[in-house]
């Protein structure tokens, strides 16, 4: 049994749909502060399992987990919060939860003698690129208390590893799209911020706003690794399979190793759609760096990951979704 944390929300729902497709039988443990409990039923159709409403800010919650199912073999976590503008605005609540709430599932973990997590890091813990592609040995530098609270959580997983024997895999994500290729689940965040799905729900009302066209790229947009949710659960369950054929402690970034414009994303959004998308041009959004691309040799070699969706499949899936999710919302 795998238990996942966070598994209503974006990327661990994708996982979720994944190892029941593969006949695994799940644990979600999630808030639902940010995830969707119509995600998880959506989920539960589709094979075994359990959802445990808790937070893991209380350690008794998550050691309830483990106190009654004593089968889970591997943890993947993706419960944290990932909004890079709100954790300069309020770090605590970016410390407190994503490094302490982390320090509860892993106390709990080795209490219960689990050893082998999954954990989602983020291309945010290498900070301004020095150089691009950015491979795993690119400095962690973050520039937000976002990605300094994922690169504390990476730190404390190799100290956890030396000392108690944790096994972890750190998967660094670029820029995560797409949804279910049949649009049972898919992207559901309130505030959205995400660039896709922006695009894709402008309206004349509220134009899509495309922040800063003088950067130092093609088109003066910035460029993004866009890697589609489908091929990094995939990437997960492989990881997880490396974890258990006695694979040690490891960080892999998860990219496609190619980048796109904002606009070359806003065109293709329009074409996938068939209309004119209301544009407005506006200042660059703070802390957005010019070009983010992942080298992604590693996930090749380690995990013979390939990533098998471009960035039209990525809008396609969105928009397909997005009709659903209009559905869900009357
Ligand atoms: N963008 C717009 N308009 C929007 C939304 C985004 O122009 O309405 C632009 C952004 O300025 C940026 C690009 O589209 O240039 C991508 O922006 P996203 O918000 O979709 O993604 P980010 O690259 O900012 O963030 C992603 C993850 C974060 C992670 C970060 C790493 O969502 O969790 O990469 O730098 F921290």
């Amino acid at each position: 049994m795998i238990l996942v944390t966070g598994g209503a929300g974006y990327v661990g729902s994708h996982l979720v749909m994944a190892l029941l497709e593969r006949g695994k039988d799940v644990i979600v443990f999630d808030s639902l502060e940010l995830g969707h409990i119509e995600i998880i039923e959506r989920l539960k159709k589709y094979g075994n399992l359990k959802f445990v409403q808790g937070n893991l800010m209380n350690l008794d919650d998550i050691r309830g987990v483990f106190l009654v199912n004593k089968n889970i073999e591997a943890v993947v976590h993706f419960a944290a919060y990932s909004q890079v503008a709100e954790s300069v605005k309020n770090p605590q609540k970016y410390y407190y939860n994503n490094v302490y709430g982390t320090l509860n599932l892993l106390n709990a973990m080795m209490e219960f003698g689990v050893n082998k997590i999954v954990f989602s890091s983020t291309a945010a813990t290498y900070g301004e690129p020095e150089y691009t592609p950015i491979d795993e040995n690119h400095p962690q530098k973050p520039i937000n208390p976002y990605g300094n609270s994922k690169l504390m959580v990476e730190k404390i997983m190799d100290d956890y590893d030396k000392a108690y024997g944790l096994k972890s895999v750190r998967l660094r994500y670029f820029n995560v799209a797409g949804a279910d290729s049949e649009a049972r689940i898919g992207e559901w965040h309130n505030p959205e911020t995400h660039l896709i799905p922006n695009v894709l729900k402008a309206t004349a009302d509220k134009k899509f706003k495309m922040f800063g066209t003088d950067y130092n790229t093609k088109d003066g947009t910035c460029v993004r690794d866009y890697i589609n949710v489908e091929d990094l659960a995939k990437a997960h369950i492989l990881a997880l399979d490396y974890l258990n054929n006695g694979g040690d402690t490891n960080y892999i970034n998860l990219g496609t190793n190619d980048g796109n414009t904002v606009k070359e994303v806003f065109t293709a959004c329009e074409e996938i759609k068939g209309v004119e998308i209301p544009l407005e041009v506006c200042p660059r959004r703070g802390g957005d760096p010019a070009s983010l691309v992942a080298d992604n040799k590693k996930a090749r070699e380690v995990l013979g990951w390939i990533p098998q969706h471009d960035l039209d499949d990525c809008i396609k899936s969105a928009y397909e979704w997005e009709k659903v999710l209009g559905q869900i919302m009357h």
